[in-house]
This record gives C-alpha cells, sequence and structure tokens, in this order.
C-alpha cells in the first residue's frame, strides 16, 4: 500500500488594513521608533477593525485558501484554528469560523500560542496519513491586539492582527515529512493572560490591574526560544530524514529579528535561507507561520520541491517544527 501523505494545495491569508506604526505607539507609550526597530526588528503592525474578530480574519484568509485549492465547503473534513485571541473561551473560534465559511465539518481550536499553528499541522497530518480525513483546512488567526495593554510599553509594541491559512490533503508524495512538538507547562508564568479563565476569572478588580491583558517577562522568553528553536528544528530534520543542508528556507515564528539571527547563529544557517516579515506585521502569534507562507507563495518565492522548515515557539511553554516539501506550483506570471 502506498503511503499517504499531508500535502498543502491552498494557502491564502488576511491582514487588516489599518496600519500601525511605531510612530504611532510614541503618541501611546514612552517609546521610540529607534527602540523598536533595534530591539526587535518591527516597524509597523495591522490591527483588527473595529467589528472585526478573529473568526473573521480566519475566515477571509480560509477563503482565498481554498479558492487556490480548488475545494469546495462541503469537501472540508476538518477544520482547525490556531488562537492566542479566541473570540470567546466558549464556544471555539473554529466554530465561528466555521460557521462564517457555511462548512458543515467538524472544527476545533489548537491553543499552543503562537506555537498553534505547528500543533495544527501536526494533527492535520495524522488524520491525513491515518486516513481518517481527505481535506482539512488548518487556519491561524489573531485578533490580538484586543488583549494587549496599550499602557505597557514593554508589550504593546510587539504585536499584531491577521490571519493565515492552508488546505492540507492526501497525496501519494510528500507533503508534511515530520513534525516535532514540545512543552514545559513549568515555564507558563512567563508569558500569561493572567485573569482569562478559571483560575482567574475576569472581574472588575483584575481589569483594573490590567489583567486580562498579556503579561510578558520578555528575557525570559528570548531566552527560551534561541535555546529550543535550533534544537527542535535539527529533531524534526533529522526525523525527515535531511540535513540542514537539503533545506531551501527556514520559515521561524515571527517574534524578534533579533530572536531570529540568534537561531541563524546557533544554526550555522546564512540569513537569505530564513524568512522575515516582521518588520510590517509584528508578532501575529498563531497566523505568522502560514502568513509567511502566503506572502511567499504569492510572490512567487517558492517551487514545488522546496524543502521548507517551519517553527514556532510561545506561551506554555510551547515550541514545534516542521518539516514541509512544498508542491504548490508558483502563481501565474511568478515564480
Ligand atoms: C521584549 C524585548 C524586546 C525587550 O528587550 P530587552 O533588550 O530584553 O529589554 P529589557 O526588557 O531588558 O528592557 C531594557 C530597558 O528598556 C525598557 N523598555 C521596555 N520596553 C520599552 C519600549 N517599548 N520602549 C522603550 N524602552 C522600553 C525597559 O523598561 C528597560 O528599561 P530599564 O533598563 O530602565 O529598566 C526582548 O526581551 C524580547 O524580544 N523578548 C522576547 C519577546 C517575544 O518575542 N515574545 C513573544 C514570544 S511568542
Amino acid at each position: 500500500m502506498t503511503k499517504r501523505f499531508a500535502a498543502i494545495t491552498g494557502v491564502g491569508s488576511y491582514l487588516p488594513e489599518h496600519v500601525m506604526t511605531n510612530a504611532d505607539l510614541e503618541k501611546l507609550v514612552d517609546t521610540s521608533d529607534e527602540w523598536i526597530t533595534t530591539r526587535s526588528g518591527i516597524r509597523e503592525r495591522r490591527i483588527v477593525a473595529e467589528g472585526d474578530t478573529t473568526s473573521d480574519l480566519a475566515a477571509r484568509a480560509a477563503v482565498l485558501a481554498m479558492e487556490r485549492a480548488g475545494v469546495q465547503a462541503d469537501e472540508v473534513d476538518l477544520l482547525i484554528v490556531g488562537t492566542t485571541s479566541p473570540d470567546y473561551i466558549m464556544p471555539s473560534t473554529a466554530a465561528m469560523t466555521q460557521a462564517k465559511l457555511g462548512l458543515a465539518c467538524p472544527a476545533v481550536d489548537t491553543m499552543a500560542a503562537c506555537t498553534s499553528f505547528i500543533y495544527g499541522l501536526q494533527y492535520a497530518a495524522a488524520v491525513i496519513e491515518s486516513g481518517r480525513a481527505d481535506t482539512v483546512l488548518l487556519i491561524g488567526a489573531e485578533a490580538l491586539t484586543r488583549l494587549i495593554d496599550f499602557t505597557d510599553r514593554s508589550t504593546c509594541v510587539l504585536f499584531g492582527d491577521g490571519a493565515g491559512a492552508v488546505i492540507l490533503q492526501a497525496s501519494d508524495e510528500p507533503g508534511v515529512e515530520a513534525v516535532v512538538l514540545g512543552a514545559d507547562g513549568t515555564g507558563a508564568e512567563q508569558l500569561i493572560i493572567p485573569a482569562s479563565g478559571a483560575a482567574q476569572p475576569v472581574t472588575v478588580g483584575a481589569v483594573e490591574r490590567h489583567e486580562h491583558y498579556v503579561r510578558m517577562n520578555g528575557s525570559e522568553v528570548f531566552k527560551f526560544a534561541v535555546r529550543v528553536i535550533p534544537k527542535a528544528t535539527k529533531q524534526a530534520l533529522a526525523a525527515s530524514g535531511h540535513s540542514l543542508d537539503d533545506l531551501t528556507l527556514l520559515i521561524p515564528h515571527q517574534a524578534n529579528e533579533r530572536i531570529i539571527s540568534t537561531i541563524e547563529d546557533r544554526l550555522g544557517i546564512s540569513h537569505e535561507r530564513v524568512y522575515c516579515n516582521l518588520a510590517s506585521t509584528g508578532n501575529t502569534s498563531s497566523a505568522s507561520i502560514p502568513l509567511a507562507l502566503d506572502d511567499l507563495y504569492t510572490s512567487g518565492r517558492l517551487s514545488p520541491g522546496d524543502l521548507l522548515a517551519l517553527v514556532g515557539f510561545g506561551a506554555g511553554l510551547t515550541w514545534g517544527a516542521g518539516i514541509l516539501r512544498w508542491t504548490m506550483n508558483a502563481p501565474k506570471g511568478k515564480g
């Protein structure tokens, strides 16, 4: 029997129109364009429109991915939405998105913070490889700025909104070749929204203390990211039988340019083989990797046969790396 693989057959993204620049942030908090640019590499980010929420962004990215894959609503067997900024704690953002897309399939969220897309990739590949699904819609979507404290200069300069989506389908050719995931819950306090669930429900007091917003120990998260990501990348490469030299492109979670360049140094991979677009998006958490994929696809920088490493890290603490053989032809007129 031929092995079943899960291959990406469609990709799409959506970025809100409203651009918030570093100069705009200078008017809100005691910061400077120079500080933000040198410490993070971020110059601007997109802010979700009033009236829109995570599932709206998710649905817009998904429509494009489905169109490019030539997949109709009734062909989607499973919808997975990775998000750190769900519409609600209950019901799932996947259920909200499913209704907006007119799908009839099961729908579930993965909440592994900025690693959610890589966790979702593992689940999507597993259900396809096992024959339990033929077509999975996997989305990473965030209206994260709604959960950011715009009086806290240590976090508000870093994050942005957006969504990216992929269609994964059963194929005789790889596809997703390996995914390695990790979690270390002892680091939960390093990146957390303290008042957001059953441990500490949102109360008037919690809101007054701004505990319903993201809190982060930036330097600890930095050290964690540069420790786990090179290791996870090497593990995923080994699991797929490849070496670093085989990689066409490393696509890291877009959190911080300094994190990315430290990862480059530790892995010994040249800057040209590492994708970075965070200057214009900021950290879009679960959305950053599929947004990067769509940007690369639409600009004709991906060709069938390219070997990609998708690597993510975030709250939990969580991390993950996936090795992916790209199978889509570049759009007409590109590539
Ligand atoms: C957040 C981060 C950019 C901060 O950079 P850093 O070099 O570690 O800076 P520090 O936190 O040590 O702060 C240095 C100084 O800058 C100040 N500072 C913090 N944010 C600032 C801002 N936006 N503007 C100006 N100054 C700021 C601090 O108050 C501190 O001042 P002090 O020395 O007077 O106390 C960095 O730690 C980081 O990128 N961490 C990873 C974050 C991340 O990617 N999280 C998401 C993971 S999914």
